[in-house]
């Protein structure tokens, strides 16, 4: 039923096929704003963004499921824990769901299992260097006031934390990535 509708292998697109495909990884935080990396970004063969799709950690991966089928055929009526989209009209060849397994490798493997799950942002990392030859990450990190806010958003709290999951220690790992020139991390302002 549900490879009926997904492709079952994804589309990474024939950026350049045979070629050095560049990705640019570009996380939510406050620290993108008034950074000018617009330009960097788009000139990356794959951009990969993220915003409020509400993975939950690998144990409720079985809703996740029902609701992207839903939200793509029948309309899902349910709610989850942050605002989703109960009916989404866009292409499903373009579709790619990230496997529970991978999730849980990425915890277990890549996190040593601090925090309670991967953030999207760390989940889209590890992705990325699984699909791209050179991995550009911007829009992660704390702002130069120590705040993780959002870069869209305007904030009452200024103490805000990341959660569930271990956002400094995610960060941590990226600066090491970029320190030794596995990605390339623009650390915006
Ligand atoms: O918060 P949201 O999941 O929408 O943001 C996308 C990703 O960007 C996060 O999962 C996290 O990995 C990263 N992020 C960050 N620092 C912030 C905000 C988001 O590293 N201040």
């Amino acid at each position: 039923m549900f490879f009926g509708i997904f492709p079952p292998v994804p589309d990474l697109g024939n950026a350049k096929s045979g070629g050095n495909v560049t990705c640019a990884l570009v996380g939510n935080s406050f620290n993108l704003k008034g950074s000018s990396y617009g330009s960097i970004i788009d000139s990356k063969d794959l951009i990969i963004r993220m915003n409020f799709a509400p993975i939950e950690g690998y144990e409720k991966d079985i809703q996740d499921i029902e609701w992207l089928i839903k939200a793509f055929t029948t309309g899902f009526s349910g709610s989850s824990y942050s605002p989703i989209k109960s009916k989404i009209t866009a292409n499903k060849e373009l579709v790619m769901v990230v496997s529970p397994a991978f999730i849980k490798y990425v915890h277990e493997v890549w996190l040593g299992e601090v925090g309670d799950y991967p953030s999207t942002g760390f989940i889209s990392l590890v992705l990325a260097l699984n699909i791209c030859d050179e991995v550009s990450v911007f829009g992660f990190g704390a702002n130069s006031r120590g705040q993780w806010n959002h870069y869209f958003e305007k904030y009452t709290d200024i103490n805000l934390k990341t959660g569930p999951h271990a956002g400094q220690h995610e960060y941590n790992i990226i600066q090491d990535l970029d320190f030794g020139k596995i990605v390339k991390l623009y650390h915006g302002v």
